[in-house]
């Protein structure tokens, strides 16, 4: 079985992009090879950050990896949160209550509610270097709904669906959604080499 690090400890992410790759990758999480850096994230660009991830594990840790980077992008808002969504609110770290609670108030009297998920996948593979994108279009609820899922999921909801992506399943979601797509292309990379 391949061996792979996903740079993540996100154990959502970790469980969703298990359940696509399933059985042909073991896919290992920092924690899993040791890794407790706090990972520089200062690129002004997903595709930047991604990749600036990915080297670090294969130059500090050897082995092959991949890093994904994820922006919310909101038409109303010129693009923001985009690539600083995970630190939208200010303060201390990520919190994603915190961050909901202000993109809602930012979108207060908005008409135009359009905005889509990106996340850009970098993979390096020995001295190989990849990148895949995949894009989720849809709108930005006016309150939050659902359970499922994390981050901004309780607002967004996808196009062709009249439900939040909390309110859907996991198989749903990852059907559909950014990193799903940007994981079919890493996954058709990965068998094609
Ligand atoms: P990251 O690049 O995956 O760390 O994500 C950046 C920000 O987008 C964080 O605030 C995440 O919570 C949020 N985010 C990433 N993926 C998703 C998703 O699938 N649904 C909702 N929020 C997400």
């Amino acid at each position: 079985m391949r061996q792979l690090v996903f740079a993540t400890n996100n154990s959502h992410k970790l469980e969703e992009i298990r359940r696509i790759l399933g059985e042909s990758f073991a896919v290992m999480s920092l924690k899993e090879i040791g890794c407790h850096d706090d990972i520089p994230e200062n690129e002004n660009t997903l595709q930047g950050n991604a990749i600036a991830k990915a080297r670090w594990v294969k130059e500090r840790y050897g082995y092959d990896c991949f890093a994904d980077d994820t922006g919310l992008e909101v038409d109303a808002l010129d693009g923001a949160p985009g690539v600083h969504s995970a630190r939208y609110a200010p303060g201390e770290g990520h919190d994603s209550e915190a961050n909901m609670r202000l993109l809602l108030r930012n979108m207060e009297g908005k008409t135009d509610r359009t905005a889509r998920f990106r996340t850009v996948i970098a993979l390096i593979e020995g001295d190989t270097l990849t990148t895949f994108e995949g894009v989720c279009e849809g709108t930005i609820a006016v309150s939050p709904a659902g359970e499922g899922g994390f981050g901004y999921d309780p607002v967004f909801v996808p196009e062709g669906d009249s439900r939040t992506f909390a309110q859907l399943s996991a198989d749903e979601k990852n059907a559909i959604s950014h990193r799903g797509r940007a994981t079919v292309k890493l996954i058709n990379h990965l068998h094609d080499v």
